[in-house]
């Protein structure tokens, strides 16, 4: 593995899963993996389990991880060729991601897109120019378009509580937010199950929020939530906004939270959403509450993912 930007960075998904449950047992398993490299943490956004669930990880390797958060302590950085920088930027991402290199190892970057610019959201500009000028691994702890860590937890908790004997049934539901989310944790749950291939998949959303095929090819798609919710073993809540008319969002009939009378449809589904959830807004609390809910199942595993991760790109540096 060079960086690991999306689940195609990933040669075998049940084999980084295996490597993640692994320090799950044995959590310093692999405690002198790290010693006397550094990690880098850069946020341009705010994060709680990406933040200290990356920290433990890199700990548990034996790594020092270092924490930046550019967006509040760091100079505006610029990412634009040729950019005369009489404005508001500082620093050109060309000359900050070349340094940062000699600083660290491996450099973990979070950022976000502006849902304003489809184009520029999905050329992935930040963490594409990190790869380009950083000269060290690159991790996405979410960046505009995908969320991989958080998939591979996802695959993590999914393969803990599979049921069985037989294929379970994944549904990926929309559900309503106060404010315009991005796409990135839908986007990538799609791209990381469809890949895995470990299930039927279904996508379920309101007229006009469709994702980009790209990274649903291979999914159903229903547009009738209690439709899709019947027999589902697993279901994975989630807001995003349009992508088709970018970042807006458009109006939905009908109520799409997912509550304990959608819950009955299923085949007494598991509940997953990645967290910060807004409470009977996305989810209800009976549902959250509820002994079906891994949501805090999830959270936990991310040190996992996040360690398994690191490991490869340790072993390979
Ligand atoms: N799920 C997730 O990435 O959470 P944070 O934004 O708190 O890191």
């Amino acid at each position: 593995m060079k960086n690991f930007i999306s689940v195609n960075d990933v040669e075998n998904i049940d084999a980084l899963v295996a490597k993640a449950l692994h320090f799950k047992e044995s959590p310093l398993a692999n405690i002198n993996l790290g010693k006397n490299k550094k990690i880098g943490l850069l946020f341009l956004n705010p994060s709680l389990r990406t933040r200290i669930s990356t920290q433990i990880a890199a700990q548990n390797l034996g790594t020092e991880a270092i924490v930046f958060n550019i967006d509040k302590e760091g100079w505006a950085l610029e990412f634009a060729e040729g950019a005369i920088m009489n404005g508001t930027t500082v620093e050109h991402v060309k000359d900050a991601a070349p340094l940062l290199g000699t600083y660290f190892n491996i450099i973990c970057i979070r950022t976000f897109p502006s849902l304003k610019n489809r184009s520029d959201d999905y050329a992935e500009t930040v963490i594409n120019a990190f790869i380009k000028y950083a000269g060290v691994p690159i991790v996405s702890l979410e960046s505009a378009t995908l969320h991989p860590l958080q998939s591979l937890t996802d695959i993590i908790t999914i393969k803990e509580n599979m049921p069985e004997g037989r294929r379970p049934k994944i549904v990926l539901s929309w559900a309503p937010h106060i404010k315009p989310l991005p796409q990135c944790v839908a986007n990538s749950f799609a791209q990381w199950i469809n890949k895995w291939g470990q299930a039927d998949f279904v996508i379920t959303h309101p007229d006009g929020y469709a994702l980009d095929t790209q990274f649903t090819e291979g999914a159903e798609i229903s547009h009738h939530q209690e439709e899709a919710l019947a027999n589902a073993d697993f279901v994975y809540v989630k807001n995003w906004s349009s992508y088709n008319n970018y970042g807006a969002m458009p109006p939905v009939t009908g109520n799409w939270m997912p509550d304990a009378k959608k819950m009955a449809i299923t085949n007494q589904a598991k509940i997953m959403h990645c967290l910060p959830v807004r409470r009977n807004v996305e989810l209800s609390d009976e549902v959250l509450d509820s002994p079906d809910s891994l949501v805090t199942q999830q959270g936990s595993n991310r040190v996992w993912a996040a360690q398994a991760v690191l490991a490869e790109l340790l072993q390979s540096i």
